[in-house]
């Protein structure tokens, strides 16, 4: 029979259903955001290799030369980029690598590099200060 009571118990089955799934769908987005999280915080496996590595200044300047003095100048002086003798005073070395191999700051490209060459830049740039 259609009562009005067993009515509104059918409504309040569908609500409380609802509410379940807002409910799940919440529980979801938090677990996603949760996982984001701890992977942004995950250091990027080439910078913890390049971190590894004691690069060497002098092959580090041959790389400079060959892919950087267009816009840091002759001698990292600054150019059309920084001056970029401070650089590894001002910001640390995973923050040097982010800037060379992400390509974040436009017009600075994004450079294909391997995790030793890398160092080496980091090496040079360390013994321009
Ligand atoms: C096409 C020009 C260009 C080239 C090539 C280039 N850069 Fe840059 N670089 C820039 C510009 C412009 C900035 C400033 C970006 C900004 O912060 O707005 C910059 C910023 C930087 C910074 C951050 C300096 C600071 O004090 O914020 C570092 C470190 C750097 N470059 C290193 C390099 C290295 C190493 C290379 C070569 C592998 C290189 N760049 C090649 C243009 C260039």
């Amino acid at each position: 029979m259609n009562t009005p009571s067993s009515k509104s118990l059918i409504n309040q089955d569908q609500n409380i259903s609802l509410w379940r799934k807002f409910f799940l769908s919440m529980a979801t987005a938090a677990l996603l955001i949760f996982f984001w999280t701890i992977g942004s915080f995950k250091q990027d496996p080439f910078i913890t290799e390049t971190l590894s590595i004691q690069g060497e200044a002098l092959s580090g300047s041959k790389l400079f030369k060959i892919n950087c003095v267009g816009c840091h100048g002759i001698s990292a002086q600054g150019f059309v980029g920084p001056d970029l003798h401070e650089a590894t005073q001002d910001m640390s070395d995973k923050k040097i690598v982010n800037q060379v191999i992400r390509g974040l700051t436009p017009p600075m490209p994004s450079f294909e590099i391997e995790p030793e060459s890398m160092a080496d830049l980091l090496a040079y740039m360390h013994s321009l200060n």
